[in-house]
C-alpha cells in the first residue's frame, strides 16, 4: 500500500466525532505552500488560511485590507501542499457583510479557485443571512465569535470580549444560531475561559479556543506567533514553541558574514 493511500483525510464529519469521542482538535494558520507541507506533514488536524495573513504575511496593522484575490492565492498555494489536514479559509472583511448574494459568491469563488474544504466567516446573528445562503449551496462554514478582529474598529481594542453579561449572553446566542443554521464549528477568540467551557459544553459543533481556555474542543494559533517568528506579538494566551526569529536571524547574519569574509562559496560549493 503506497503512503499516500494510507493518509486519512480529516474531514467535517471527523471533527463532530473527535469531539463526541472527547479527543481535541490541533489547528493551527498556514499561507504558503512550504509552510503548510510542514504543518500538514507533523498531523495537525485543520489549517486555517485565516486573514491574519493581512498581518503576518503582508505586514498591515488591522486584517481588513486583504482582499479575496489575495486569500485565494495564499489559500490555493495551502491546498496543494496537504494530504491530509481539513482546509479552511477566511472570507476576507467585505465580502459577505450585509448582502447574502455578494458572500455566496466570495465562498464559491474561495471554493472553486482554490480547493479548499470550508470557509470561515466572522459574527453572528448579523451574518446570518449570509451563512445560510452559503450553507445552502453545501460550503461548510466554521463560525468566529468573540473577539472579531475584522470589527476592530467597532471594538477600539483587541481586549477580552464577553466580560459583560449583555455581552457574554449575545454571544451564546450567536454560537446557537450557527450551528442551528448549520456550521460545523465555531472559533471562539479571546473570551473568558468560563464563558468558553459553558459554550462548548452546549454545543453539539466542535469549538475552537484561541486565548479562551482549555474548556474548547480544540485550539489554534497564528503559525508566525507560535514558531517566534513574530516576536513584537505576546499575548498571555501564547505558547512559544520555538524561537524562529533568532534562529533565523544568526543564520542570516552568519550567511552575510562568510559571504564577506570569501569562505562562501568553498570549493566543493560551485561547479
Ligand atoms: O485569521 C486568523 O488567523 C484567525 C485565527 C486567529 C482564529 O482568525
Amino acid at each position: 500500500m503506497s503512503v499516500e493511500s494510507t493518509v486519512r483525510p480529516v474531514t467535517t464529519l471527523r471533527l463532530a466525532e473527535m469531539k463526541q469521542r472527547g479527543e481535541k482538535i490541533a489547528m493551527l494558520t498556514s499561507y504558503d505552500y512550504s509552510m503548510a507541507r510542514i504543518v500538514d506533514a507533523a498531523g495537525v488536524d485543520v489549517i486555517l488560511v485565516g486573514d491574519s495573513a493581512a498581518n503576518v504575511m503582508a505586514g498591515y496593522e488591522t486584517t481588513l485590507p486583504i482582499t479575496l484575490d489575495m486569500m485565494i492565492y495564499h489559500a490555493a498555494s495551502v491546498v496543494r501542499a496537504v494530504q491530509r489536514a481539513l482546509v479552511v479559509v477566511d472570507l476576507p472583511f467585505g465580502t459577505y457583510q450585509g448582502n447574502s448574494k455578494t458572500a455566496l459568491e466570495s465562498a464559491i469563488r474561495i471554493m472553486k479557485e482554490t480547493g479548499a474544504d470550508a470557509i470561515k466567516l466572522e459574527g453572528g446573528e448579523e451574518v446570518l443571512e449570509s451563512v445560510e445562503r452559503i450553507l445552502s449551496a453545501g460550503i461548510p462554514i466554521m463560525g468566529h465569535l468573540g473577539l472579531t478582529p475584522q470589527s476592530i474598529h467597532k471594538f477600539g481594542t483587541y481586549n477580552v470580549r464577553a466580560k459583560e453579561e449583555a455581552e457574554a449572553e449575545k454571544l451564546v446566542r450567536d454560537a446557537h444560531l450557527l450551528e442551528d443554521a448549520g456550521c460545523f464549528s465555531c472559533v471562539l477568540e479571546k473570551i473568558p475561559a468560563a464563558l468558553a467551557t459553558r459554550v462548548s459544553g452546549e454545543l453539539h459543533m466542535p469549538t475552537i479556543g484561541i486565548g479562551a481556555g482549555a474548556g474548547c474542543d480544540g485550539q489554534v494559533l497564528v503559525i508566525h506567533d507560535m514558531l517566534g517568528i513574530n516576536k513584537g506579538f505576546s499575548p498571555r494566551f501564547l505558547r512559544r514553541y520555538a524561537d524562529l526569529h533568532t534562529v533565523m536571524t544568526d543564520a542570516v547574519g552568519q550567511y552575510i558574514s562568510d559571504v564577506k569574509s570569501l569562505d562562501f562559496p568553498n570549493e566543493k560549493e560551485q561547479y
